[in-house]
């Protein structure tokens, strides 16, 4: 079990005196609307939920209050290529820890090109070992995973996975417990049954009654995962029955 006791992220809420309006993005996302308070994990907190449940959302709004640009990197790196941040992080409260972090990346699957682009136009591709255009999606992922993270950092993740192989995924299983075993913690927004079954973690729900902590083998990406690997060949056939007869 990994010895850090002191998370540099406690938790967040909406500030009592903000007046959010519902009608409108981002307080119209039932989950955003409910967030009372998320208590983040010492080590890894994971957001999980459906499509469109606003876990992007929350996790910008967090990495916004946190410093970072909108389309991810580390603090340094401050662009955007389009204007559609939520004004969510102007209404965040985020309590932190004594422990300040020395390091710190926001890594967004749907920016990461941007990213990379940014990276190899000015330079700075030395901490990534090497440009990263010149490293295929995934490998480039591993490479922030792998060269670019340092230890005692807070690391904020979007997907992840959208990169990576599964054979890959385990090894980011690896790289983030190292990490975490360095002084680390970690906020991600993830899809992955494989990375979500981290031991040392919170896992987040995000869906229409707000947000409220889930156990691993209660999430539907475990479960409904784990019932189609095993009965495949009948769910294929329940699925694929309407359109044959279409
Ligand atoms: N800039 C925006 N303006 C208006 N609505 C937005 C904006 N960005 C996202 N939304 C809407 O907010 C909702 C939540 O989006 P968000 O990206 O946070 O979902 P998510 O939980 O991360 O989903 P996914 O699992 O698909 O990544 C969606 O219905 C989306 O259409
Ligand atoms: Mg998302």
């Amino acid at each position: 079990m990994p010895k850090r006791t002191k998370p540099y992220l406690l938790h967040a809420s909406i500030h009592p005196d903000f007046n959010p309006n519902c009608d409108e993005y981002p307080f119209c996302i039932p989950a955003v609307r409910e967030i009372r308070k998320i208590e983040f994990h010492p080590n890894v907190t994971f957001f999980v939920g459906e499509n469109g449940s606003g876990k992007s959302t929350v996790l910008e709004a967090i990495a916004l209050a946190l410093g970072f640009g909108p389309e991810g990197g580390t603090r340094n790196v401050q662009f955007r290529t389009v204007e559609s941040v939520s004004p969510l992080h102007g209404a965040l409260r985020i309590a932190r820890g004594a422990l300040k972090p020395l390091d710190g990346y926001f890594l967004r699957a749907e920016s990461f090109f941007n990213v990379a682009s940014y990276m190899d136009q000015v330079g700075y591709t030395a901490g990534y070992g090497g440009p990263l255009h010149s490293k295929s999606h995934g490998e480039s992922f591993m490479a922030v995973l792998l060269n670019k993270l340092k230890g005692n950092g807070i690391y904020l993740f979007d997907e992840p996975e959208a990169a990576l192989s599964p054979s890959r995924q385990l090894s980011a299983l690896s790289a983030i417990h190292a990490l975490v075993e360095t002084r680390s913690q970690f906020v991600i927004a993830t899809h992955s049954p494989i990375l979500m079954s981290y031991p040392h973690a919170r896992i987040i729900q995000f869906d229409r009654s707000g947000v409220h902590d889930v156990a691993y083998e209660e999430t539907e990406h475990y479960a409904l995962t784990r019932d189609f690997l095993n009965n495949y060949p009948r769910r294929l056939t329940q699925l694929l029955s309407n359109d044959e007869e279409a």
